[in-house]
């Protein structure tokens, strides 16, 4: 695996590749690797001959008050997690090399509004506008044939999806399932933040989804079903910012004849933000 820190040396690389006829994979992230990211990692693996994973804290995407300082960053030990999974190259790039007119003046992707004002949207103003235009930089500078990203952030999913579609990118984006704990926990790099006490408390965000996922099977009623799952996620110690059933395929909220949707949710829980959702197939 070779460490790449500079925008001409990966595309040199990948050109190479591209001359070669293989097929190239991307895994974006911004490090401090779990099991999650190497689950996607090992996907992009199945469907690519080559493979970069990118590693990244992108400024863009952080709020004022967020974490972009203290995110971790532990790109040794992220190098040495992805060492036997078959990434070619890993690219770490600083900011300058990504935002090289600055911050301030950098040219941004942003995403349509319907997306991007609700659920995470609304508590991170501009977060899928920084996403958006750090996955459409990686896009150009990779060209890769897949991207592959999680499903634990559903929306920002949708807006990459979105995204790739509105300025015809040629990309296939993969969405890879959740990693859970044993506990049933979403794996995340955040997840560091909680204490003991918290971390005991946080399964109780999946637990509640998963409730809500068996009623709406069941034929509850989805606004009541959000204001329990709120309450009972209030009772586990879970402040939530929101819980919301919309329509998988593009948060919408759903119609009676829907099949497809998700249910999602985002707590505070100490110096946390924990996000989770469940997928939920109705048979009508
Ligand atoms: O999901 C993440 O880790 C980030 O939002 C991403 C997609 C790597 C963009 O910075």
């Amino acid at each position: 695996m070779q460490l790449i820190h500079d925008v001409a040396q990966l595309r040199e690389t990948v050109r190479a590749w591209k001359r070669a006829g293989q097929q190239v994979g991307l895994v974006p992230t911004m490090g401090n690797l779990h099991d999650g990211h190497i689950s996607l990692v090992d996907q992009a693996r199945e469907q690519a001959q080559r493979l970069v994973a990118t590693v990244f804290v992108n400024p863009l995407q952080f709020g004022e008050g967020e974490d972009y300082q203290t995110y971790p960053r532990t790109l040794e030990a992220d190098a040495e997690r992805l060492r036997g999974h078959g990434v070619d190259v890993l690219f770490a790039p600083g900011v300058e090399a990504m935002y090289p007119s600055g911050l301030g003046s950098a040219t941004r992707i942003v995403p349509p509004p319907e997306l991007t004002e609700k659920l995470c949207g609304l508590a991170r103003p501009g977060h899928f506008t920084g996403v958006a235009t750090v996955v459409a930089k990686l896009l150009n500078l990779v060209q890769p044939d897949v991207a592959v990203f999680g499903k634990k952030d559903f929306q920002q999913l949708q807006v990459i999806r979105r995204m790739v579609l509105d300025l015809n990118l040629p990309v296939r984006v993969h969405g890879c399932e959740t990693v859970r704990e044993a506990d049933g926990l979403a794996m995340s790099s955040r997840n560091a933040y909680l204490s003991a006490e918290e971390r005991r408390q946080a399964p109780a965000l999946g637990q509640t989804l998963r409730w809500v996922a068996e009623q709406l099977i069941a034929g509850a009623d989805r606004s009541i079903l959000e204001r329990e799952a709120v309450a009972r996620l209030k009772q586990a110690g879970l402040p939530a910012e929101y819980v919301s059933v919309l329509r998988a395929t593009d948060l919408s909220p759903p119609r009676p004849e829907d099949a497809e949707l998700v249910v999602l949710a985002a707590v505070r829980l100490g110096r946390a933000r924990l996000i989770d959702n469940r997928e939920v197939r109705l048979r009508h």
